[in-house]
């Protein structure tokens, strides 16, 4: 019995020593050695090429590496009838928090502005605000944007969050709904966009809902790219209606040379780097969720394709 495992790392040692700290007893295949395909049972993986889970004839789970799933639901020889497992694990969990808080900060205290103003050796203040007097949004409110959220909560900012289904999140307001989205955009000075990547949610930030945000309003993606529609928000950042943003996403990954959001004023770019899968304790949460299937237990975070994530 064996576990693929296949990430875009490239290098694969903290995962190598993970497994074999955490499961001594377990053969591990690292891809692109599959070794013996028929003793694989378990698959935890980033961005499989095509057919390669199929190809697996004994395979019984598919762990994703990354929060996201759109990697692995985007194969089409997915074999369907297998479950899918997000990742939810502390590390990247406490990475984006990091990330969000830092973001959410960098707006806050008009950072973006005060890169250009420093660009043209402008010495000049902005009236600050305070985080008691900032609203803060977020799409979705899943286990990273909560644990996001609460960290904002602690700094006093005011935070209304945007859901599928009705849902109670301490510290923040919550909507949910067509016409949620609407009231949760109006309420945002910076929007935090956190949701999985569905046919529900491809494209959700367009001309008609960066209308929606107060006008100068911040924008921090750390989801996914294809929730933007990129033309859009670039004529909202080059009118003023979105003031600024954070973008660690984007629909072609790596970013390509010569996108105007390399060199916008306005716009910080990342890597994609706002939370890592941390080895140690992402072995530690898929092996956990091995015992629990093996035990003959449901699993947790399993995918629901119906939602989407
Ligand atoms: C990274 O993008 C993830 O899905 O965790």
């Amino acid at each position: 019995m064996s576990i693929l495992h296949k990430s875009d790392c490239t290098n694969e040692d903290p995962w190598r020593a993970a497994w074999a700290q955490q499961a001594p007893d377990r053969s591990l295949q690292v891809y692109p050695d599959l070794g013996e395909v028929e003793t694989i049972r378990y698959a935890l993986v980033w961005d499989p090429p095509a057919g390669l889970l199929a190809s697996l004839p004994n395979l019984e789970v598919i762990f994703s590496i990354g929060a996201g799933i759109d990697h692995i639901a985007k194969d089409p020889e997915r074999p369907k009838h297998l479950p899918v497992v997000r990742m939810v694990e502390d590390g990247l969990t406490a990475g984006m928090t990091e990330f969000v808080v830092l973001s959410v900060l960098w707006h806050h205290r008009d950072m973006a502005a005060y890169a250009v103003q420093q660009n043209s050796g402008l010495w000049q203040e902005i009236e600050p605000k305070l985080a008691k007097d900032r609203k803060v949004g977020f799409l979705g409110m899943g286990a990273l944007a909560g644990a996001a959220a609460a960290k904002l909560c602690i700094l006093g900012f005011r935070l209304h969050g945007w859901s599928r289904s009705p849902k109670q999140v301490p510290g923040v307001i919550m909507h949910h709904g067509e016409a949620g989205l609407a009231e949760v955009l109006g309420e945002s000075e910076i929007l935090v966009c956190l949701l999985p990547l569905t046919a529900a949610t491809e494209g959700i930030m367009n001309r008609r809902t960066f209308a929606q945000l107060p006008e100068g309003a911040a924008f921090v993606n750390v989801g996914r790219g294809g929730l933007v529609v990129e033309e859009d928000l670039l004529a909202a950042l080059n009118c003023g209606q979105v003031g600024s943003a954070t973008l660690d996403v984007f629909r072609q990954e790596p970013l390509r040379a010569g996108s105007p959001f390399w060199s916008h004023p306005k716009v910080v770019v990342t890597p994609h780097i706002a939370a890592k899968t941390m080895a140690e304790s992402a072995v530690a949460s898929v092996m956990a969720n091995i015992r629990r299937f093996e035990a003959g237990e449901a699993m947790l975070n399993v995918v629901d394709f119906e939602r989407g994530y």
